[in-house]
């Protein structure tokens, strides 16, 4: 990535397939030697910049940069911070360039990636941008889908619930399809169908995809399901998330079929689209995917800050 002169991280589309198996080598090392890594970054601070609420992301990152050896700052909503007296995020960046050494910004705005590319001179990583991208999520799922698979190319990947707010949907697909001879089914009601920017993006690039409203239509063929969550803050008119917001749910019944080696992924957080009964099932991967962010921010700190 900083040898590409990539020096922000907003979106998968600018990651060549070298960039992604690059740091992926550099996670799998971390993960095998984490001791190693333990004071890489003594002396560095990492921002968190979170104007929407988090589990994963933020507490990943933390994690990430004090197994580093560094320290962390930052504020967990909008709230706890001079957003609240009117600040443009411009602003706030150009302030946590003085605090920090590189930054995760989470916020409900397209087009922070701009703003950071215009003002910031530390790296600045997407944390999740509105309804756009959320590339660390996408970087590691695909992680957990090496992991699993040892190879990327060739997967046949359903992607299952809401297709159309959820963010870490077009950082993944923008992902996959740098890969060879991968099959995608994309499986949603039809008002929560991928925006058509994405969608153009999968034209563009010639891939093999198939849009359906029927998950048993596809279900079988399938190496992984990325089961997402219907997204109830995206909603404008509450009744549209009452009437869609059980369009899909997985149980050990609806698995009968599946290929002995199929994994369900989940960017969590989950709420009823997976029930729980499903977390002991072999198929289960969404709780190790979380697991593998720490060692993907880790790997994607180091490169951003170029120290390696
Ligand atoms: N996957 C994900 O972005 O989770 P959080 O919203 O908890 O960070």
């Amino acid at each position: 990535m900083k040898s590409n002169l990539i020096q922000h991280l907003f979106t998968t589309r600018k990651l060549s397939k070298q960039d992604i198996e690059n740091l992926f080598d550099l996670a799998k090392k971390i993960e095998n030697n984490p001791k190693d890594y333990s004071e890489v970054c003594k002396g560095r601070i990492l921002g968190n910049l979170f104007f929407e609420p988090s589990t994963r992301t933020r507490l990943s990152f933390e994690s990430a940069m004090l197994r580093l050896g560094g320290k962390i700052l930052g504020f967990t909503s909008s709230r706890d911070s001079s957003a609240t007296k009117g600040e443009s995020i411009a602003d706030t960046i150009r302030m946590v360039n003085h605090y920090a050494d590189i930054a995760v910004v989470r916020h409900y705005m397209e087009g922070v990636g701009e703003i950071a590319k215009q003002v910031s001179t530390i790296p600045i990583i997407s944390g999740g941008t509105g309804t756009q991208e959320h590339p660390t999520q996408a970087l590691l799922d695909l992680y957990t889908l090496k992991k699993e698979f040892d190879n990327i190319d060739d997967l046949n990947i359903g992607f299952l619930g809401d297709l159309k707010y959820g963010r870490t949907i077009p950082s993944l697909l923008y992902s996959l399809i740098k890969y060879d001879n991968i099959k995608i089914n994309l499986i949603s009601p039809k008002t929560l169908r991928i925006r058509g920017n994405v969608e153009n993006r999968l034209n563009n690039a010639k891939s093999d995809y198939l849009v359906t409203e029927n998950l048993h239509e596809v279900l079988e063929t399938l190496d992984a399901l990325y089961v997402t969550r219907i997204q109830k803050e995206r909603f404008l008119d509450p009744i549209d998330y009452e009437r869609l917001k059980n369009s899909y749910k997985i149980t050990p019944e609806t698995l009968q079929d599946v290929k002995d080696h199929f994994i369900i992924l989940h960017p969590l957080p989950r709420v009823d689209e997976i029930h729980y009964d499903v977390d002991k099932l072999k198929y289960s991967r969404y709780f190790e995917q979380a697991k593998n962010g720490v060692w993907i921010r880790m790997a994607l700190i180091l490169k951003l800050l170029g120290v390696e």
